[in-house]
């Protein structure tokens, strides 16, 4: 396979009390980027990290910081995430009035800029999005938790989206987060997926290094 994939350890599942040795674990183990589930409790029913925790995560590894965008009204908060040293930013297209100008803004303020899709919303949206994206970031659970099933169907969307960029020339990659770990990585990434969010699977027993790399392995 010559795309590279990525795996982006989602801290959710972290344990926070020992964040540092955490983190860099995930950087020793081999991480490519770290994502980071913001959440606002309106746009879903959890609440979590604010800017001043990434600016701590920040200190902690030099990898790429990936904000995974789970609020209202983004457009406020962008600047403050970029500010705190997120590189990827990624907002819901379902929370955007006006997705086209907060991903400009999310380009402006020099980071990459990602469109995210709940299971069910219409993959029309990432078609639109593309153009005005760095990266499509399509949920493979309804957002707000770590440790859910994956929706089987987002195989079949992650290959309806892949084979759409790639018809249209473009090569931006497909980021897929959600109830992915060893058992279905394999199938994630044939379908299409360059990016890996991996939360449970990573820290739920504490040995992520390693899990890092059964995931790769995985991939083959
Ligand atoms: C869910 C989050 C995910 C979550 C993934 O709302 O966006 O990033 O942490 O965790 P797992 O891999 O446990 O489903
Ligand atoms: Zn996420």
């Amino acid at each position: 396979m010559s795309r590279r994939i990525r795996i982006a350890p989602s801290l959710l599942s972290a344990d926070i009390a020992q964040l540092a040795e955490q983190v860099e674990q995930c950087t020793e183990g081999g991480a490519d980027l770290l994502h980071l589930d913001i959440m606002d409790g309106r746009f879903v029913p959890n609440i979590t990290f604010g800017p001043a925790f990434v600016a701590t995560v920040r200190r902690l590894t030099p990898l790429p910081l990936d904000c995974h965008l789970m609020i209202v009204e983004p457009e406020r908060y962008i600047q403050s995430f970029v500010e705190a040293g997120a590189q990827w930013v990624s907002v819901h297209v379902e929370t955007c009035m006006h997705l086209h100008r907060t991903l400009e803004q999310i380009r402006l303020l020099g980071a990459q800029a990602g469109a995210v899709l709940n299971p069910l919303t219409p993959l029309e949206f990432a078609f639109e999005a593309a153009s005005a994206a760095d990266y499509i970031l399509l949920m493979s659970v309804n957002p707000g938790f770590g440790g859910q099933r994956f929706i089987p169907q987002t195989l079949h969307r992650i290959e309806r989206l892949r084979k759409w960029l790639d018809t249209q020339g473009l090569s931006i990659p497909i980021e897929v987060d959600g109830g992915i770990g060893i058992d279905n990585v394999s199938d994630v990434v044939r379908a299409g997926a360059e990016i890996i969010v991996s939360g449970a699977a990573v820290f739920d027993d504490g040995a992520i290094a390693k899990n890092i790399a059964r995931l790769r392995t995985a991939i083959g």
